[in-house]
């Protein structure tokens, strides 16, 4: 199944696409975790990226789209994929889709996440993650039980860079300007799929099985 999981930030994309991935057995493509990768590698295109992400706006769509197409020309991508993250721009959309017609592939869903404005910020500013495997957690709705370690991996917990009030309302005027269009583009080509939480207040567990039952998978 190939599969974009898109919606604003704290929307919930990276802690679905964990549970998503291991049901549909399908690799976990996202371009955020790409840069976040490639900025502690301290490698040229993390310098680049590190210089919008820290005042959350986007990584230019030249650079965005040139690791998409690598990472998607991978063998374990032949059987299917989530991207979470991208495409975010009009013109991403349209350079995976002539990327996918290179790899003769089609899409077969886009799963848009709707949560509102006030859960989101409750989220992203109380978001904790893994600083070794990439565990997402939130020191009220999920905390680890091993306190500032993380429960998979004994990895540090930190707060994302990103993550502060005043970047976290940068990156939702972002999205609402440059990524909410693509909600219409992919309407229009029958592959949008809603899912609705817009008090934030619905269960991880339930999201997940909604988004499964969806998409037909037969997954209960
Ligand atoms: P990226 O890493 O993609 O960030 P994002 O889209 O802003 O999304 P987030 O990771 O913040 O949120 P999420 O939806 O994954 O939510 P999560 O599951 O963690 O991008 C970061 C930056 O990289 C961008 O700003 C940009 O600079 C750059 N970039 C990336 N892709 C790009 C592209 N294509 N083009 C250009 N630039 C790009 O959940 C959030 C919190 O909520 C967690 O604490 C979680 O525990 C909690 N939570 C989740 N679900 C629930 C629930 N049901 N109930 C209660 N709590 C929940």
């Amino acid at each position: 199944m190939r599969i974009i999981l898109m919606g604003p930030p704290g929307a919930g994309k990276g802690t679905q696409a964990e549970f998503l991935t291991q049901a549909l057995k399908i690799p976990h493509i996202s371009t955020g975790d790409m840069f976040r990768k490639a900025v502690k590698e301290g490698t040229s295109l993390g310098l680049e990226a590190k210089r919008y992400m820290d005042s959350g706006k986007l990584v230019p769509d030249t650079v965005t789209v040139g690791i998409v197409k690598e990472r998607l020309a991978e063998a374990d991508c032949q059987n299917g994929f989530l991207l979470d993250g991208f495409p975010r721009t009009i013109p991403q959309a349209d350079a995976l889709e002539n990327i996918l017609q290179e790899l003769g592939m089609n899409l077969d869903k886009v799963i848009n996440l709707e949560v509102g404005r006030e859960a989101i910020l409750k989220r992203l500013t109380g978001r904790r993650v893994c600083k070794s495997c990439g565990a997402i957690y939130h020191m009220l709705y999920h905390p680890s039980s091993q306190g500032n370690k993380c429960e998979l991996c004994s990895g540090e917990i930190y707060q994302r860079e990103d993550d502060t009030e005043a970047t976290v309302v940068n990156r939702l005027e972002v999205y609402e300007r440059q990524t909410a269009p693509l909600v219409e583009y992919y309407e229009k080509k029958g592959l949008l799929l809603n899912i609705l939480n817009t008090a934030g207040d619905e269960k991880v567990e339930t999201i997940t099985h909604n988004i499964l039952k969806a998409l037909g998978s037969g997954q209960k």
